[in-house]
């Protein structure tokens, strides 16, 4: 049995002051939902203070992108080692990363090596264009992300991937419950070719794109979709504790 997770990305949002308020609205009821990996990627910022405030709760942490270097002269990056013992978890290969920095498949593999090294457990996002989707290449599209992203790592026992559509990002378009199912067995199908089935049951593999609290029971309830990556949805702290719930009702 996989746990479900819901991780919450809440990309380039919340100063310091508007994090620690969005924490200490939902940290009580969040934290004793139970049979739900719940997962907060805050901006690095806040990192540190969130974990304090988290101290002693079920909510664990993740980072939104790191550099594959451990250290050295590359101003301004956050290298892993820099996260482990804060954060659990670390967003990589993120659409927007993808495209508004230049990031390629050849960049999500390494950033994914020194995140296993590190000890982070990558949530490695995958999913392809409106116009790849309306060319029915949305299977050659994640086969060949997924192959790109974990090449040469022998057997990664942390890891989840989140399929999320680009076109369903942020517009309020989501893909729906059966699409994004079919192209989640794809997605463990490709994991079972390079691992095994052991390993291919055992991943997580979420679906991200424009999840609400109205659409989340749809997702959930889909035998291969093991919770969600929630972007504006996880700023909106009712709209994110009814998204965890549901979860934890569903499965
Ligand atoms: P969205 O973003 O929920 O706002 O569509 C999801 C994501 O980018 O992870």
């Amino acid at each position: 049995m996989r746990m479900p997770l819901i991780a919450g990305n809440w990309k380039m949002n919340t100063t310091l002051a508007e994090a620690s308020a969005l924490v200490e609205e939902i940290k009580e009821r969040l934290d004793i939902i139970e049979g739900v990996e719940k997962v907060l990627c805050p901006p690095f910022v806040s990192l540190t203070l969130i974990k304090k405030l988290l101290h002693g709760s079920s909510i664990k942490l993740g980072a939104q992108n790191i550099y594959f270097e451990e250290k050295g002269a590359y101003t301004g990056e956050v290298s892993p080692l820099m996260l482990s013992g804060i954060c659990e978890f670390v967003i990589l290969g993120h659409s927007e990363r993808r495209q508004y920095f230049g990031e390629t498949d050849e960049i999500v593999n390494k950033k994914v090596h020194t995140a296993l090294k590190a000890g982070l457990t990558p949530i490695l996002c995958i999913g392809e264009k409106l116009e790849e989707m309306e060319a029915r290449k949305t299977e050659e599209v994640v086969t060949r992300q997924v192959n790109g992203a974990l090449k040469g790592i022998e057997s990664p026992q942390r890891l989840v991937i989140a399929y999320e559509p680009i076109w369903a990002i942020g517009t309020g378009r989501a893909a729906t419950p059966e699409d994004a199912n079919i192209t989640i067995a794809i997605i463990r199908k490709t994991l079972s070719h390079l691992y095994g089935d052991g390993l291919a049951l055992e991943t997580r593999i979420l679906y991200g794109g424009s999840v609400t609290a109205a659409n989340i029971f749809e997702f959930v309830i889909q035998p291969e979709i093991d919770g969600a990556l929630v972007g504006g949805a996880s700023l909106k702290a009712g709209e994110f504790l009814s998204i965890v719930e549901q979860s934890a009702a569903a499965k």
